[in-house]
């Protein structure tokens, strides 16, 4: 019924510039859509700096960080929200883990990678990330409303 409160789980996924230079933003999406989640936002850019190590700053102490930052920012990212039940931890396990190499047939990275460090994709790893990563990469005119009606 109407009354029953509306329950909007919503992630952030990127796919990185090795992703969308190798032509993999359409079977990703339809990947996402295939499963039953709604997007609900979507942009290409090329992030800058500034964007790229507030998204990864949790990882600035790795010895990695530096190139990662780098090649976030080498060419145009796709910037997504997706929304649907459990999708933050359902798009995970649609991604794979961080090493492709290590990743079952059958998810993203295990079908589309062999390198950590060009790994395709960027899926939040929880409801606080999430949040941030939606608020730091989009605005929020920019998320739709897939049921307005339900706010009517
Ligand atoms: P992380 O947040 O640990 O993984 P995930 O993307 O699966 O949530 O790391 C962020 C990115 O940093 C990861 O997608 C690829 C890169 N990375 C490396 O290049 N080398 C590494 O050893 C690790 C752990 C990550």
């Amino acid at each position: 019924p109407s009354w029953v409160m509306h329950c909007t789980e919503r992630t952030f996924v990127a796919i990185k510039p090795d992703g969308v230079h190798r032509g993999l933003i359409g079977r990703t999406i339809a990947r996402l859509e295939d499963k039953g989640y709604s997007l609900v936002a979507l942009k290409l850019l090329k992030p800058s700096r500034t964007l790229a190590e507030s998204h990864y700053e949790s990882l600035r102490s790795k010895p990695f960080f530096g190139d990662l930052v780098s090649f976030i920012t080498s060419g145009p990212v796709c910037a997504m929200v997706w929304e649907g039940k459990d999708v933050i931890g359902q798009v995970r396990k649609l991604i794979g883990n961080t090493d492709p190499l290590t990743c079952a047939p059958g998810t993203i990275r295990g079908d589309f990678g062999i390198d950590i460090g060009r790994n395709i994709i960027h899926g939040s790893d929880s409801i606080s990330s999430a949040e941030r990563e939606i608020q730091l990469w989009f605005h929020s005119e920019e998320l739709v409303d897939w049921n307005p009606s339900l706010h009517e």
